[in-house]
């Protein structure tokens, strides 16, 4: 590439994230911090531009990269700033000759950190009990003044165990918890001596766990993976916490399942059809609701923001992006 490249960011990020896209080309930027442009504007923006990076609330889909495949300059890279990529057309993206990159590895811990975090939230009523006490009912301590679940030697089910579930066993080894997990990929002998979990098909790990905690990534395979017939197999007392994607779980089996007391609780950090919250949701008190900020302390964010630039520096350079999810097109 000779001339300087067109590179698109959809939305603000972290600051550092910039001035190393502009030390390659010309950056038009979404400034606006907490803006999001609707998809008319976003294809009428993208087309043009050799480079976009964008975010996990962008609908990249196949009409978007059409788009951008047949103007000038044509795209040669969407860089997600994110490690889930369901957002993007992969697939149009990959016949079209487009790479594509998202952040994996670098948000990990954080993300382990908020399951945990919710999780503890969710069991032991935390924001609950604060709403109580800010409401000024709090009238002396009580026996059976929220009671909730333990956490502590309890059995924790990780439905998927890729980066982030293995680190959320390790947060809850500290608990002196057991840790089930199911996931389409078995781990060696060594790493489940190395993480202390146990495989179980999902059924299994559904039947015996008392926190299930979701860590897929969303694909149509994933598609409400956690639906009615899943809710019916867990213990009552059971919780369901979500850090991964929204539609992973059915929403509206969730509430049957919440209204018919068939599992005792859920913390969900991803939503269904994010930003809108199920109102039945809202009204429940042993639901502990979340927007999206799994991956949300400065730090994190600003390796994604930068890890995302990376990818687009080394594909201009003529390097293999080191977060490439479709290297087919190299
Ligand atoms: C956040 O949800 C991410 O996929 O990075």
């Amino acid at each position: 590439m000779t001339d300087r490249p067109k590179i698109l960011v959809t939305q603000k990020v972290p600051d550092p994230a910039y001035p190393l896209l502009e030390a390659i080309g010309d950056v038009e930027a979404n400034l606006v911090e907490g803006t999001i442009w609707p998809y008319e504007e976003l294809l009428q923006r993208g087309p043009g531009h050799d480079y976009i990076y964008c975010l996990l609330t962008d609908n990249i889909d196949a009409g978007f990269v059409e788009a951008c495949a047949t103007a000038t300059p044509r795209l040669k890279m969407v860089a997600n700033m994110a490690v889930g990529y369901n957002n993007i057309d992969v697939a149009a993206a990959t016949r079209l000759g487009i790479a594509v990159s998202n952040t994996p590895g670098v948000l990990s811990d954080t993300t382990a950190d908020l399951a945990f975090g919710l999780l503890m939230a969710t069991a032991r009523r935390i924001p609950e009990a604060e709403r109580f006490l800010r409401a000024s009912k709090y009238k002396g301590w009580g026996p059976l003044l929220f009671c909730g679940a333990e956490v502590h030697h309890s059995t924790l089910g990780l439905i998927g165990a890729g980066r982030i579930g293995k680190i959320v066993a390790k947060r809850a080894s500290g608990f002196e918890m057991k840790v089930l997990y199911y996931d389409v990929y078995r781990m060696s002998p060594e790493e489940e001596a190395q993480y202390n979990v146990t495989y179980m098909p999902m059924d299994d790990v559904l039947r015996e766990s008392d926190f299930i905690s979701v860590h897929t990534p969303y694909m149509p395979s994933t598609h409400h993976l956690m639906s009615e017939r899943e809710f019916a197999l867990m213990k009552p007392t059971a919780i369901l916490i979500n850090t991964a994607r929204g539609p992973i779980v059915d929403e509206k089996a969730l509430v049957k399942a919440l209204q018919a007391k068939k599992i005792a609780g859920a913390g969900l950090d991803v939503l269904e059809n994010e930003p809108a919250v199920e109102p039945e949701l809202l009204a429940m008190e042993n639901v502990v609701l979340l927007p999206h900020i799994a991956s949300a302390s400065l730090k994190t964010r600003t390796l994604m923001a930068t890890m995302a630039s990376d990818n687009i520096v080394a594909h201009y350079h003529g390097r293999r992006p080191p977060n490439i999810v479709n290297p087919e097109v190299l």
